[in-house]
This record gives C-alpha cells, sequence and structure tokens, in this order.
C-alpha cells in the first residue's frame, strides 16, 4: 500500500510517499481502508515536532511514521476479539494514538471508532472528530447571553465551536487572521478581531474564552475575563499551557476567575453528538480543500500556515 512517510521532525520536505506492506490488525484492532483523512493543527505539529507535546510519541524522532488522526473508511480487516465491527463497516474516528490515517490503509483500536452516518461522506466524517469533540468540549455550559470570545475561531475546531456557541444562545466574538473575518461572521459569530491588527484582551469582558492556540500572558488572559469567568485553552506552546496551569490557576482563583487546560476527551462520546448535528442539518461541516495523498505536504502546509478556513480534508480514491 501507498502511504506517506516522516523519518524525522522538520518542514513538510521530510514527506515522502513510498510502498510499505500492508499493516495487520491486531487484537482488538480493525484494519481501514481509507477514504479520507482530515488535517488537524495536532498533525502539523507532530510534523514539524513543535510545540514540545507534540514529540511526547519520541523525544529526537517520531516514533509514528505516518501521521492522519481523523481517518473515514471502510473496514477490510478485524484483529481478535474485536465485536462492534466486521469488514465492509464503514466507520470514522480520531485515532490520535496510532495515527496513520494519510496511508491506503490505516490500523486502529475499534474503541476509537463510530459507525459513519450514511447521511455524511467520507470527507465530511473525516472532519468531524478531534475537531468536533474540542469544540463540543469547549463549549460546554455556555447557555444563552454568555459572551463568548474563540481565539483561532477561524480553523477546524474553531468553525464547529462558533455555530455550536452560537446554537447554546450565546454572544461570540471570534478572533483569527484578517482574511478569515467574513469566513467567521458566516458562521455566525456576532463580532470579530483580527488579532494581527488588535489585541482581544483589551476587550470583552467575556464570560468565557476558549483559546485553540493560547500565545499570551495569564494576566492578559485574565483582564479579558468577567469575574466569575472561565478561560480554556487547547493548544499553544507549552510554556503558555504550564503558565496556564501554575500561575493562570492562582491569579484566577484570587479574582473570582477560573483559567486551566482544557483535555479533550477521546473516543466516539466526544464527536458523536457533533456529528448527529451536522446530520440533522444544525452544524455545517466546512471543508476548505480537499487534497490527492501525493500532497499530503501540501495539505499540511495549509493548515500549519493557518491558511485554512475550517477544514482540509486528503481523500484517498
Ligand atoms: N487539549 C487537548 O486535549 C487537545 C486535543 C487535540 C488537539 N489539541 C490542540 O488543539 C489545537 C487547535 O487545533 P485546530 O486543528 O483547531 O487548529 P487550526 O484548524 O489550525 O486552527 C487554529 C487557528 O488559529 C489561528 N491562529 C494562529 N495563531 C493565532 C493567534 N496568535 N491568535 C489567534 N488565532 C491564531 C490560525 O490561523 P493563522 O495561523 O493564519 O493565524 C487558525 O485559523 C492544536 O494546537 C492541537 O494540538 C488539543
Amino acid at each position: 500500500m501507498r502511504a506517506v512517510l516522516q523519518d524525522r521532525y522538520g518542514p513538510p520536505e521530510v514527506l515522502r510517499v513510498e510502498d510499505v506492506p500492508l499493516p495487520t490488525p491486531g487484537p482488538g484492532q480493525v484494519r481501514v481502508e481509507v477514504a479520507a483523512t482530515s488535517v488537524n493543527l495536532s498533525d502539523w505539529e507532530g510534523l514539524v515536532g513543535s510545540p514540545g507535546y507534540a514529540r511526547l510519541g519520541g523525544l529526537r524522532a517520531p516514533r509514528i511514521h505516518t501521521l492522519g488522526s481523523d481517518i473515514a473508511g471502510t473496514v477490510d480487516a478485524v484483529g481478535e476479539r474485536v465485536t462492534r465491527f466486521r469488514p465492509g463497516d464503514e466507520v470514522y474516528g480520531d485515532n490520535l494514538r496510532m495515527k496513520g490515517g494519510f496511508a491506503e490503509y490505516a490500523i486502529a483500536p475499534e474503541t476509537a471508532l463510530a459507525r459513519k452516518p450514511p447521511e455524511l461522506s467520507f470527507a465530511q466524517a473525516s472532519a468531524i472528530p478531534q475537531a468536533g469533540a474540542i469544540a463540543s468540549s469547549g463549549t460546554r455550559g455556555v447557555a444563552l447571553g454568555t459572551r463568548m470570545l474563540i481565539n483561532g475561531a477561524g480553523g477546524g475546531s474553531g468553525a464547529f465551536a462558533i455555530q455550536l456557541a452560537k446554537q447554546l444562545g450565546a454572544h461570540v466574538t471570534g478572533v483569527d487572521n484578517a482574511g478569515k473575518l467574513d469566513f467567521m461572521r458566516s458562521l455566525g459569530a456576532d463580532d470579530v478581531i483580527d488579532y494581527r491588527a488588535d489585541d482581544f484582551t483589551r476587550h470583552g469582558p467575556y464570560d468565557r474564552i476558549l483559546d485553540l492556540v493560547a500565545h499570551r500572558s495569564v494576566f492578559a488572559y485574565r483582564r479579558a475575563l468577567a469575574p466569575g469567568g472561565r478561560y480554556q485553552c487547547v493548544g499553544g506552546p507549552v510554556r503558555s499551557l504550564l503558565r496556564v496551569l501554575t500561575v493562570g490557576q492562582v491569579a484566577g482563583l484570587l479574582t473570582g476567575r477560573r483559567l486551566g487546560v482544557l483535555m479533550v476527551e477521546e473516543g466516539p462520546a466526544a464527536f458523536e453528538p457533533v456529528a448527529a448535528r451536522c446530520v440533522a442539518g444544525d452544524v455545517a461541516v466546512h471543508i476548505d480543500r480537499t487534497f490527492p495523498l501525493d500532497e499530503v505536504a501540501a495539505a499540511l502546509t495549509c493548515v500549519g500556515e493557518g491558511r485554512a478556513r475550517g477544514k482540509v480534508v486528503v481523500e484517498i480514491p
């Protein structure tokens, strides 16, 4: 089978497409003939080896050689003790632990996968698991009138988060680069801010901040929070996340605000509710571009350089 391989961390040029042996599913695992794999910022981070948490699976060199977490395709073989799927089943899920989606076949634990709703295409289904789970966790507790700010709102998770927050009745402010302001408005954002021209921490105050790309100081975040407000970050440089976990928690508590890192749940329970909303037509899946397997490097660059409005998908016919 053809697979996109990476032996070291680095720019997209370290990737190559090669023929490799077909993998065999172990106990509890299934082999999926991949039809589509969406790109997440976590894939780009796994390519370049930064932020630091991207190297948890291998400090000097990646232990997993094929990236691609969010897969959708058809089960073509099952390992021992697999009970939920059999060959021919159409599935999708976030294969965050094993990855391997940028290939014609991928091995995944059956627990990571769900049955693909027939109403969704493979490309649409692949776009949902990781970004949908982040958006769903990050908007939990949002209610009518909540003043919510989403930083990095024009990307994969943000596009879902804006829609979910609006449906919960929030007043949503989306922050991203100038090229994504109209896109965020089209998703329902009430206000938009270009982060290169304006500092969102000097606006507000906000009851909730969901930060997909934490770069600022905890004091700046605290300043933007209303009393009783809550800031949650999902990704960003390790030093920013550590500051939120340490100084942020204390600074927040002392002033009646909460600052923390959002640990997103994994597995179908985290993303299936979002897929159900997509099937119902309440939430739209926004795919900016699709790329063939040979152009995974370009697909990753599109996300890594922040050019994607919503999701980018690699399709394998
Ligand atoms: N905590 C967890 O359990 C967990 C689980 C899975 C993933 N994650 C993390 O979640 C994060 C978000 O992933 P994603 O796939 O949604 O990302 P994405 O699609 O790339 O979206 C991020 C958006 O933020 C924008 N951006 C970059 N720098 C910014 C800044 N300083 N201010 C405002 N916006 C900025 C980007 O555009 P520009 O670059 O053009 O500005 C892009 O539109 C990743 O870091 C990933 O590792 C966390």
